[in-house]
């Protein structure tokens, strides 16, 4: 497959494009550099048809860094780098189920996923997906000033600790549930593949700004949201068996919807590994 046959659509304003006559199990290096690029560029890019079993869907991912295994979700039998993001038709609560960005409470957050479709509703099972790099840049200048030498406390303990409520719900489809941890980051980092500004908060894994009191964090915090889920930073994606979304954790959120009760959503989700962030200068 060359990158000649390549075709990429962005799919709104902000975030996001589709590619188009690439096979993913086939790729040369010139049309591997140009997703990379793409990636850098447009936080989440799109695939569709992309029928790669388990053995290609890894290939592909450690073609674009080391695989960051979860250390919480079930492994797909025989593959422990692909983690499963399943909810049965009996499960009320579904994995992701509100804007975050994966691993943010590691010391190197993973850079991106790969997420492959394996079953789908018949209806509903979108993700969102919204630019943290353009909600940076639509802040007020006073506030891009307030938050630039910030940094925030991130951490797991809430969402994957034996008590924590999401464990209880889907706790026998998650593992290691007190493999728990966190770390800091800047509130604003440079992303280090393109050096772009990204706004690296999210509600899911965020639990205050280091040095502030719970109050003052708290109303930071939600002001720096209220403006992140504006509409005109986000996409929203409907899935078919054989999509690949691949989005970049720096640059982007995401939220998968849980608008499908009664029916099997499966999703195979691969990691790939990041670096320490920067604050940006
Ligand atoms: C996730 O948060 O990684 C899951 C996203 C999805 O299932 O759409």
């Amino acid at each position: 497959m060359t990158s000649s046959t390549l075709t990429i659509t962005p799919v709104s304003e902000h975030v996001g494009a589709e590619v188009s006559g690439v096979d993913l199990a086939n790729l040369d290096d010139a049309a591997l550099q140009t997703i990379v690029d793409a990636w850098g560029e447009y936080g989440v890019l799109f695939f569709r048809d992309q029928a790669l079993t388990s053995p290609q869907h890894i290939a592909f991912a450690e073609r674009i860094a080391p695989i960051d295994v979860n250390k919480f979700f079930t492994p797909v039998d025989g593959y422990p780098q692909i983690a499963e993001v399943r909810k049965e038709p009996d499960q009320d609560v579904n994995i992701g189920g509100g804007w975050h960005t994966d691993h943010s409470y590691d010391p190197a957050p993973a850079r991106g996923s790969i997420l492959l479709a394996r079953e789908v509703p018949p209806e509903g099972g979108d993700t969102k997906f919204m630019s943290v790099g353009a909600a940076y840049d639509g802040l007020p200048d006073d506030l891009k000033k307030t938050i630039s030498t910030l940094r925030a406390n991130h951490s797991n303990a809430h969402i994957f600790g034996p008590e924590s409520k999401h464990a209880k719900e889907v706790g026998h489809r998650l593992q290691n549930p007190d493999h728990v941890g966190g770390t800091t980051h800047p509130l604003v980092i440079a992303h280090p593949q393109t050096g772009r500004k990204m706004l690296y908060v999210n509600a899911a894994f965020v639990t205050g700004i280091v040095g502030w009191s719970e109050d003052d964090s708290n109303e930071l915090l939600a002001t720096l949201y209220e403006h992140l889920v504006r509409p005109e930073y986000s996409y929203q994606f409907s899935w078919e068996v054989g999509s690949i979304a691949m989005w970049d954790n720096l640059a982007t959120w995401h939220w998968a919807l849980n608008d499908y009760h009664g029916h099997r959503r499966l999703m195979h989700r691969i990691t790939v590994e990041g670096v320490e962030l920067s604050a940006a200068a």
